[in-house]
């Protein structure tokens, strides 16, 4: 196995900016958030419930245009988002046990070991785990072989390409036999409970959402919209093609936990982001 040095934090904002934009509660009550290095008031605002579908409490994170569109033209979804979406984003990673994504995900993004946010430790001092999610167990090469090597769910036809990968102790087999079969992700959730990563969160992508959110094991929605539109072409948050014969708990209702706001306080830096924290009740 090669070895990558262990990130000592997470990355830095998109273009490396330091200087973070105020947020506004608009609701449930009015309430301005300044910038803030501890960021204590966004945490509350995005403390991990108690679970109520199994032992883990799952949430998840995506960000959208105006229009819909879940990755701009570059096919990545950092085309689409901005600071007021990363100053969130880095407070759920600071508050996670685990990030869980699907391969393309991984893939697409470039997904590397992951570490705390810069300054957040305070929030969570404890690893930041990753898993991803793979039918076929491929691991993008970014993450295979490293000293911090992601947990891999898959099925017995994934697993043995995964081990070459990761360490065996790593790659979580939670499929049926059939390659083409769907992955049993409640499985895989109560086994990464089992290694106390109990506060999920899900950054996609848009075809492991629809399968968390068909197998009814998603708790929290949080989804951004930024004041972009990207047109025609590119897919929605929660997306893919279910399996045949798949039953779903969609459609299904949300109930709005809060809505912020990113109010136009700095010259130059587009206004008009919001970031909702949806709640999905039990069906
Ligand atoms: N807007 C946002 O917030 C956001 C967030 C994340 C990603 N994205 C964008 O979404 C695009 C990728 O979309 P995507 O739907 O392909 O992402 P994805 O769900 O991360 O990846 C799909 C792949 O992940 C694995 N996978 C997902 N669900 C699975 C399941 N239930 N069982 C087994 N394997 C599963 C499979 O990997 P194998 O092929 O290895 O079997 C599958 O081919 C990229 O452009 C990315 O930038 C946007």
């Amino acid at each position: 196995m090669t070895s990558t040095t262990t990130p000592p934090d997470g990355p830095v904002a998109p273009g490396g900016r330091t200087d973070l934009p105020a947020l506004d509660v608009l609701l449930p009550a009015a309430e301005h958030l300044p910038p803030d290095p501890r960021e204590d008031r966004l945490a509350a605002l995005y403390a991990y419930g108690s679970p109520v579908r199994g032992a883990s409490v799952v949430r998840a994170n995506m960000v959208a245009s105006v229009d819909g569109a879940a990755w701009g033209p570059d096919e990545r979804s950092g085309s689409i988002n901005d600071d007021a979406d990363w100053r969130v984003f880095r407070v759920l990673r600071a508050l996670a046990d685990v990030v869980l994504v699907g391969a393309g995900t991984a893939r697409a993004e470039g997904y590397t070991p992951l570490g705390r946010p810069r300054g957040l430790r305070h929030l969570h001092d404890a690893p930041l785990e990753l898993a991803v999610v793979s039918r076929s167990g491929r691991v993008p090469p970014a993450l295979a072989g490293t000293d911090r090597p992601p947990f891999v769910l898959t099925g017995p036809a994934g697993a043995a390409t995964a081990r070459g990968d990761v360490p065996a102790d790593r790659v979580l087999v939670v499929g049926q036999d059939a390659a083409d079969d769907a992955l049993d992700l409640a499985t895989g959730l109560a086994a990464l409970a089992g290694r106390g990563l109990t506060r999920v969160l899900t950054e996609g992508g848009p075809s492991l959402l629809a399968d968390l959110l068909a197998a009814d094991l998603v708790d929290e929605l949080c989804v951004t919209t930024t004041p972009t539109l990207v047109g025609p072409g590119p897919g929605r948050i929660v997306g893919g093609a279910p399996a045949p014969g798949t039953t779903t708990a969609l459609p299904r209702g949300a109930r709005l936990a809060h809505l912020l706001h990113a109010p136009e306080d700095r010259p130059g830096s587009p206004a008009g982001t919001t970031a909702a924290r949806w709640l999905l009740p039990l069906g």
